[in-house]
């Protein structure tokens, strides 16, 4: 089957009525790229002087961001996710323009009570599900899905989505398997469960996800991070271990990869950006036990750039990266415009991480695409 007929179905159902409002101008010899603002639907802001470092780079060029909750102790309370939005509100650089919307981590003792405070707020927009011990600071998080039931009932009646890690932690399950096996033990069942949940899978990672995805009602989406879109596995092993590439879900073999720039570029709104950009210091992803996760927030939506072109799809990027997911979260579409100018530029080999060296995507390599002031 050819990848328009893959995951060309639903999407044409669903198109929206108006045309991407996409400028493409090739001039001499220059080549801009205008799109709305876009969102980043999956983001690791962390906190402190990190945070400081980081939200600059993800504040010039997205609009607005679902932040990941996994700190130490979790966002785990409404009171939690206002006062870590207020530190973030706070570290914004002078005359920036950037919403942090905000996320609950999901525990045991997360209550229904906790559900409806959460969407009273107005400023938490979903909850997040880890496995415990799946990830990063993922030891707070969930040992079985049905201890959460009562509360998955309030988020379903709250309209409030589940976001979730979508791996299974089951040490006899091949860590490559861990997305499909979660999709067929668990997000099966979710979906039975609760027909009416929203649901995102994050940072999807394999075929079996992303058709899971395809073929699910609406509600059901997915976030695709640019490094599952332009790397496979191969590059956590180019030449010796490459600790830089890897995150969780782990990277993958090619041909999950090239379902993932199908899923992407294929106009369903049910796939949105998500970077999933994750910053650990050079020396705790340069270890014996390395921490997973890739920083890309410095290039995020460049980087996104270069994986449509290469698949001949910088037409349908505008829709990934600035209209899908707003859809999804019933939020108004961004009206500012960000421009891309085809012009290679070096990334540093390390960038500072609030007084901790961290080493970026594509470290010391060069990217085609050049954000535009
Ligand atoms: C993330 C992090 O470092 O917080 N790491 C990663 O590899 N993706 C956690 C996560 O999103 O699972
Ligand atoms: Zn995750
Ligand atoms: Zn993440």
């Amino acid at each position: 089957m050819c990848a328009g007929a893959a995951f060309g179905g639903r999407a044409d159902r669903r198109r929206p009525l108006f045309a991407p409002r996409l400028h493409y101008t090739s001039r001499m010899h220059t080549t801009d790229l205008t799109l709305t603002r876009p969102d980043d639907w999956h983001l690791h802001l962390r906190d402190g002087a990190m945070l400081a470092a980081v939200l600059p780079h993800a504040a010039r060029r997205f609009a607005r961001a679902i932040v990941m909750p996994n700190l130490k102790p979790p966002v785990a309370t409404v009171a939690l996710a206002g006062a870590y939005r207020e530190r973030i509100l706070a570290a914004l650089p002078e005359g920036a323009d950037f919403e942090p919307l905000m996320t609950l981590y999901l525990t045991e003792a997360t209550t229904p009570e906790d559900i409806a405070q959460a969407r009273a707020s107005g400023f938490v927009h979903a909850v997040k599900y880890y496995p415990a011990g799946a990830t990063t600071n993922a030891a707070s998080g969930v040992t079985d899905l049905r201890r959460c039931y009562g509360v998955f009932e309030a988020m379903q009646k709250h309209q409030l989505p589940l976001l979730m890690h979508g791996e299974v932690t089951d040490p006899a399950v091949d860590v490559f398997d861990r997305e499909p096996v979660f999709v067929e033990r668990h997000l099966t069942a979710l979906l039975r469960d609760f027909p009416a949940l929203r649901m995102v899978l994050e940072h999807i990672t394999t075929s079996e996800a992303a058709h899971f995805v395809r073929d699910a009602p609406a509600h059901v989406g997915a976030t695709i991070t640019p490094q599952h879109l332009l790397m496979n596995r191969n590059a956590i092993f180019a030449g010796g271990l490459r600790p830089h590439n890897d995150c969780l879900p782990v990277l993958k073999r090619e041909t999950h990869r090239r379902t993932l720039v199908e899923a992407a570029t294929s106009g369903d709104p049910s796939f949105f950006l998500g970077t999933d950009s994750a910053p650990h210091p050079r020396h705790a992803k340069e270890s014996s036990c390395g921490c997973a996760g890739i920083y890309s927030a410095h290039a995020a939506i460049e980087l996104y750039a270069e994986a449509f072109e290469a698949a001949g799809a910088l037409d349908k990027l505008e829709a990934f990266a600035s209209f899908h997911g707003a859809d999804f979260y019933g939020l108004p579409r961004n009206t500012g415009t960000i421009t891309l100018r085809k012009q290679p530029w070096t990334v540093p080999d390390e960038l500072d991480f609030g007084g901790t060296p961290g080493v970026p995507m594509r470290a010391g390599e060069s990217i085609a695409w050049r954000l535009q002031a």
